[in-house]
Parts: structure tokens; C-alpha cells; sequence
């Protein structure tokens, strides 16, 4: 992310090699070289302990271990790690991301050569893992009362079966989950996760384990307390979240505020909440509007209806001739059944499966797997 230092480490046999980078990278600060590994059989470990952002590779590594086994290794026990290759010219090595070598540095080299490599090649790798490892699903609304925490709880819960699914509460202020689930305050939050580097066991300490068998990573138990979350915090605890779950959904407060702009930013697709309410249509008109002018790819925008069946006397068509655009899903309401669950802080979807409510949301949740495996093999297929 903008502005954190990139992490490397080398596993270089030739201490010559290993300190002209050394001597290279002194002259900046964007790039800490963590360790210099002279075995190739201690790479892995090594980066399991370091957890670096990127291994630089010597091809002609000595040992039990070339350098090409060294990549594939590292690739397969942390496929995060970017990995850049170094060789001489009468060695070509050929970039191969599946094999572990995501980019190829020849010697000799310069600092800037050296530095600009390191940069790119860290900024496509993980751009490449969050994008393969995860979907990002924010639910959002202009207005507020829509249905967001309602529907992003029972569609997280949806999916959680057969899924790894982190619900994050993006209701920072007022923490809506805690609210619907009644956890206790001292339950921790997004304020209790390090503000540097994050480990993934970090979060694991830090994410409430809901009975529905989904994670959920609150805010804040008190309202003052989310000036205590900056953007650079929300980026940093998706990021590692992106890579532990196949999916994450976002329940965001109502408006466009900064702290909502990280979410929808950080997220694959963006589902707009709406009710046959003129204001809700309104305010999400001209949201979309916002969002063509931030650059937000149509593909990134859907639509959910939710009270579908309590239209106030507007119909569809002039809902979505209003709007600019068509719905995408239809929920109906269930007073009764919401309102019972969300006080019990249960999610209906379990408790009522075949209401037709529950089937809506399933609906939901079956087209965003499907969206997701397609995404999956069209990455798998590009090389
Ligand atoms: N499909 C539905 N059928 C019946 N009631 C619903 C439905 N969806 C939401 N509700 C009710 O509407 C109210 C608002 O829902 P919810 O709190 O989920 O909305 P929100 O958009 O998150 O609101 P906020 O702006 O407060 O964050 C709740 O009382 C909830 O029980
Ligand atoms: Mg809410």
C-alpha cells in the first residue's frame, strides 16, 4: 500500500552480490532489506518467520537447493511473496508467476534498476493476491434504514456455508453488528489490530466468532473512539483480511463519507441498497453519478431491492428509469421474521430457510460464487 515500506529479503550464497545490493538500497527508504539467507533450504522458513513482501532469488544458487527450487518453494508456502529472479546474462531465466518467478533481474544492475523492479513487481503481486484470493462485497446506501446490516449479516451468513467469510462492521460510529448481535463491549475491534504491519494472527485474535460460523471484525465499541481508525487502518486490516477469506462483506454506514470510500474502493463489487422509497432513489442516483466520475467500472456497481413487494405505488420501471439503472436482485420484506431474528440477533436465513426471504438472499449469495469462480478460472487461464 502507498506510503509502507516494502519488505525484502535475499537469499544470495555470493556475500559480494548480497552487499553491492546492500550499498544500493542504502540510499532510499522504501525498500528495507529484512536479511540476507546464504542456504537455499533455509528460504522458506525463513520467510515464514520475516514475512517478507518480496524474495530475491540467486539462480546460481550452490547447495542442495538451486534458486529455481527455491522460487517454486517459496511460491507454493507463501503464494503472497513476490519472488524476482536474479541471474547473469549467460543464464537466461524465463518469468514464469506459476513456477514462483514473477519477475527476472539481470546483473549487472544499477540502483535504480534495482529499486524500480523491486517496486513493480511487489505493487502486481499484490494486486494479483487480492484479486485471486478473495471477493470484496460492500453493501451501500445514500440513505439510511434501507436494510444494509440486515442484509449483510444473513447474506454473509448465506455464504459462510462452504466459505470462509469475514463480515467487517463498517458502521464505525455506531457498530450496527454489535448492535444486531448484542456482543459484549469488550469485544475487540478494528481499534484493538496493530497499526503497523498486521499478521494474520493478529487478526484471528481479533475477530468476533459469530455462533452462524462466520468472523466478523467490529468497529468500535464506543462512538468517539472511530476517530481512532484512519483510512490507512481500514486499508491495511482489508488487505490482510482479503487474503484469509474467500469472501468479505462490508455493512457501511449511510452517506459517501471518506471512511465509506475506503470500503467501496477496496471492494470488487459494490451492492447499492434500495427500497421503493423516492429519497433512497434518489440518493443513489446520485451516488451513481459520483461513482462514474471517481471511475468505478459498471461491472463494480449492482443492485438490491430490498422490500421488493411494498412498491408505494411506484413501479419497477420507472424505479429503475429513475434510478439509471436496472435492479439486479429483489428482496421482499418479512416484518415479522426480520424482527424477530434481529432481536434475537440471530440470522433468518438459518432460522427460516425457506422463507421466501431466505431464498432471496441464497439467491444473492449464489450469484456471487458463481461471479467469484468465474473470476477464478479467468485468472487461472492468464499467463
Ligand atoms: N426485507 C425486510 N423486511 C422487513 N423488515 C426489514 C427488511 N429489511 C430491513 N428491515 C427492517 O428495517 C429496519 C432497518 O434495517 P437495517 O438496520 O438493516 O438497515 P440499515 O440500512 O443498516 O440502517 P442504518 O442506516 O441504521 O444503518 C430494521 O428494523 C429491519 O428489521
Ligand atoms: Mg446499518
Amino acid at each position: 500500500m502507498a506510503g509502507e515500506q516494502i519488505r525484502l529479503l535475499v537469499i544470495e550464497d555470493v556475500p559480494q552480490v548480497a552487499s553491492h545490493m546492500r550499498s544500493l538500497l542504502n540510499a532510499q527508504t522504501q525498500i528495507k532489506m529484512l536479511d540476507v539467507v546464504t542456504s537455499g533450504d533455509k528460504a522458506v522458513p525463513t520467510v515464514a518467520e520475516m514475512r517478507p513482501d518480496i524474495v530475491i532469488v540467486d539462480a546460481l544458487l550452490q547447495g542442495r537447493m538451486s534458486g529455481i527450487h527455491v522460487a517454486e518453494a517459496i511460491r507454493s508456502a507463501d503464494p503472497t511473496v513476490a519472488v524476482v529472479m536474479l541471474t547473469v546474462p549467460q543464464n537466461p531465466v524465463t518469468q514464469d508467476p506459476s513456477r514462483g518467478i514473477d519477475a527476472v533481474l539481470k546483473m549487472p544492475f544499477t540502483g535504480f534498476d534495482l529499486t524500480t523492479l523491486i517496486r513493480k513487481t511487489h505493487e502486481d503481486r499484490s494486486a494479483e493476491s487480492a484479486r485471486s484470493g478473495s471477493m470484496m462485497i460492500a453493501l451501500f446506501s445514500p440513505k439510511g434504514g434501507v436494510g444494509r446490516t440486515t442484509l449483510a449479516y444473513n447474506l454473509a451468513v448465506s455464504l459462510g456455508v462452504g466459505h470462509r467469510v469475514c463480515l467487517v462492521d463498517g458502521s464505525l460510529q455506531f457498530s450496527d453488528l454489535r448492535g444486531l448481535l448484542r456482543v459484549p463491549a469488550v469485544a475487540p475491534s478494528i481499534v484493538n489490530l496493530p497499526t503497523d504491519r498486521i499478521r494474520e494472527s493478529d487478526l484471528a485474535d481479533v475477530v468476533w466468532k459469530d455462533p452462524s460460523g462466520i468472523d466478523i471484525l467490529l468497529a468500535p465499541p464506543r462512538v468517539e473512539m472511530a476517530e481512532m481508525v484512519t483510512t490507512r487502518d481500514i486499508e491495511k486490516a482489508l488487505g490482510i483480511i482479503r487474503k484469509l477469506y474467500e469472501f468479505v462483506i462490508v455493512d457501511t454506514r449511510a452517506g459517501l463519507s471518506d471512511d465509506v470510500l475506503v470500503f467501496l474502493d477496496a471492494s470488487d463489487l459494490i451492492l447499492q441498497v434500495l427500497t421503493y422509497d423516492s429519497m433512497a432513489i434518489r440518493g443513489l442516483a446520485m451516488a451513481s453519478e459520483a461513482f462514474t466520475a471517481i471511475g468505478y467500472p459498471p461491472a463494480k456497481l449492482a443492485t438490491i431491492l430490498n422490500r421488493a413487494d411494498a412498491n408505494g405505488g411506484i413501479s419497477k420501471a420507472d424505479l429503475e428509469e429513475a434510478l439509471g439503472q436496472a435492479i439486479d436482485f429483489e428482496i421482499v420484506s418479512d416484518g415479522r421474521l426480520v424482527l424477530t431474528a434481529n432481536n434475537e440477533g440471530a440470522p433468518f436465513v438459518s432460522s427460516s430457510p425457506e422463507a421466501p426471504i431466505s431464498q432471496g438472499l441464497r439467491q444473492v449469495a449464489g450469484a456471487l460464487v458463481a461471479v467469484q469462480s468465474e473470476r477464478g478460472m479467468a485468472l487461472a487461464g492468464r499467463t
